[in-house]
């Protein structure tokens, strides 16, 4: 399984990347906003330090649109994945990015039936969004075990990023699940390496080792 970060945090990435545990970046229009900085010179940046893929979002409306933008930030970073809406458009996009072998991600998916369309479309990449949906009281997961069986049902080179990760709940069941990939917000990716008993057992040991220094013997 693949761990993206889904920021556009450059302290978090750096961070991450250090330890060998960033396979990927996605970014959204609010995301890179979060940052307060030019939009290309934080993708650029971000580029500088994750080999791979990149997903920088199109806000195109139309699909000609889109791949103009896409034509620009294909430039910016070395593994660049263009993002685009699950909408005709969309579509009609990522069949033009692939005549010319541009990766795509296709964003905002809340059914079983946009992810498949995106597949057959030739999508690089599907992004549902869980939290999305637990959040109007639908059950995200149930989505994400829907898209994986069906991909394997046919074969489906598509890959499933399982975005909107609001809990590390989240990442365990789209492991779960066999999702190929989880975008993990940097807060929820620093609390996957927690556990209190962790943290406990350290000190204990840490403070036995000590006493067994200095000689100490347990009764
Ligand atoms: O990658 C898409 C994701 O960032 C959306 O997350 O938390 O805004 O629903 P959220």
């Amino acid at each position: 399984m693949n761990f993206f970060l889904d920021t556009a945090n450059l302290d978090s990435i750096k961070k991450a990347a250090e330890l060998g545990m960033c396979d990927g970046i996605t970014t959204n229009p609010t995301i890179i906003f979060k940052e307060g900085k030019d939009h290309k010179q934080v993708v650029m940046e971000i580029g500088k330090l994750v080999s791979g893929p990149i997903s920088i979002e199109s806000v195109g409306e139309t699909a000609e649109q889109m791949v103009e933008d896409g034509k620009e930030f294909v430039k910016w970073v070395r593994n660049p994945v263009i993002k685009v809406p699950m909408t005709k458009e969309g579509l009609r996009a990522v069949r033009m990015f692939n005549k010319i072998g541009i990766k795509t991600n296709v964003t905002l998916i809340f059914s079983a039936s946009q992810a498949l369309l995106a597949a057959k479309a030739g999508a690089s990449y599907v992004s549902p969004f869980v939290g999305r949906l637990d959040d109007i009281g639908q059950d995200g997961m149930v989505l994400v075990q829907d898209i994986v069986q069906i991909f394997k049902n046919y074969n489906f080179k598509t890959e499933v990023i399982v975005a909107s990760v609001r809990s590390l709940k989240h990442v365990e069941d789209a492991a779960k699940a066999g999702a190929h990939i989880a975008t993990i917000p940097p807060k929820i990716y620093e609390e996957m390496w927690k556990h209190a008993l962790t943290d406990k057992g350290i000190e204990m040991f840490n403070a036995d080792y000590k006493k067994s220094l200095e000689g100490k013997v347990k009764k």
